[in-house]
């Protein structure tokens, strides 16, 4: 065959001139430029905060939340490998994925960090890394994923209508649900504490990834924008359907996660509040994908409204001051956060 291969036709192109698909190729260079190193976190005054300023329940929050870190991006960096990388047929694009696994492992590092910060105690720190075989509500989110990334673990060539749909809603799952709501509660929960005072140091490395995750969102939802230009029959009202459902099942999935997260009553987080945001959220990635709402429900937290702000201004500091990189055209910031 001598057309132009579409996104999502199977294959390995080599040819990036003439490129077929310059945005993938100037997300690339945008994270380039955005690097971080976890040595640049400053974790001392975490490590007084955790031995001096915590209650029971701030500490039981504490220790599920670095438990769901200890595995969480390793999991998305798994999927990436075995299942994006191979379908996402354009070199630029394969650029991004490359950058993109590569952040995944700063994640983990980070978090890695941040654990035999946190737990000093290797009886403690060897529970939190088994915590997704051991802790119910980790385990359950953990399954979620799994879920998703064997839906298309078999499928070598995605040449069906069918089988295509099943590569989007893997590649909108791992987007929406995981990136864009398992990892924003556990944000969320992060500038709580932070909004009380604790824990800087944790949030000033949050900011990062935050903005990481932020954008590698940003490239899935492209990704999906591109094949539905190319192909639009595969969006139909059913993928529609299940989109919406595999939303309402992850908002439930992470509520498990927030009655035992918030299970020793901490003040000015509730569960209800909780699942307002995480709806809120949800909401926000049906846009992202160009589809109705469905929850309709506004933020609940206040600190999160905070987070756009500080995020824009680190963002500039930072190519300003810490790395001198010129600040030149356009920086594009998810809308919503
Ligand atoms: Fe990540
Ligand atoms: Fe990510």
């Amino acid at each position: 065959m001598s057309h132009t291969p579409r996104l999502l036709d199977p294959g390995f192109d080599l040819t990036l001139r003439p490129m077929r698909y310059p945005q993938f190729y100037e997300m690339y260079r945008d994270a380039i430029r955005n690097t971080w190193t976890v040595e640049e976190v400053d974790f001392s005054l975490d490590v007084n905060d955790l031995k001096h300023k915590l209650g029971p329940a701030e500490r039981h929050l504490i220790e599920r939340l670095v438990a769901f870190f200890a595995t969480g991006d390793s999991i998305v960096a798994n999927n990436l490998v075995l299942n994006l990388y191979q379908h996402i047929n354009a070199p630029e694009a394969r650029m991004y994925l490359s950058r993109q696994l590569y952040e995944e492992a700063l994640h983990v590092q980070f978090y890695l960090t941040l654990l035999d910060t946190y737990l000093p105690d290797p009886v403690a720190r060897a529970k939190a890394f088994a915590a997704v075989e051991n802790i119910p509500s980790i385990r359950a989110k953990a399954e979620f994923c799994f879920k998703w990334i064997d839906s298309i673990q078999g499928l070598q060539r995605i040449e069906t209508v069918e089988q295509r749909r099943q590569f989007l809603l893997n590649l909108i799952c791992f987007a929406c649900c995981i990136e864009g709501l398992f990892f924003f509660a556990a944000f969320a929960y992060v500038y709580y504490l932070r909004s009380r005072g604790l824990l800087h140091g944790l949030a000033s490395g949050t900011n990062w990834v935050f903005r990481d995750e932020s954008c590698h969102m940003a490239f899935a939802f492209e990704v999906i924008r591109t094949a539905r230009e190319e192909e639009p029959h595969l969006f139909d009202d059913e993928l529609k359907a299940q989109v919406v459902r595999m939303l309402e099942e992850a908002v439930e999935c992470e509520m498990q996660f927030a009655q035992d997260v918030l299970s020793g009553g901490v003040a000015g987080l509730s569960p209800k509040d909780m699942r307002q945001y995480l709806q809120y959220c949800a909401d926000q990635r049906l846009a992202q994908l160009g589809l109705p709402k469905h929850f309709n429900a506004t933020n609940p937290f206040a600190f999160m409204d905070l987070q756009d702000v500080q995020e824009v201004t680190n963002f500039f500091e930072r190519r300003v001051s810490a790395y001198q990189v010129g600040v030149e055209g356009e920086v594009a910031f998810d809308a919503a956060f």
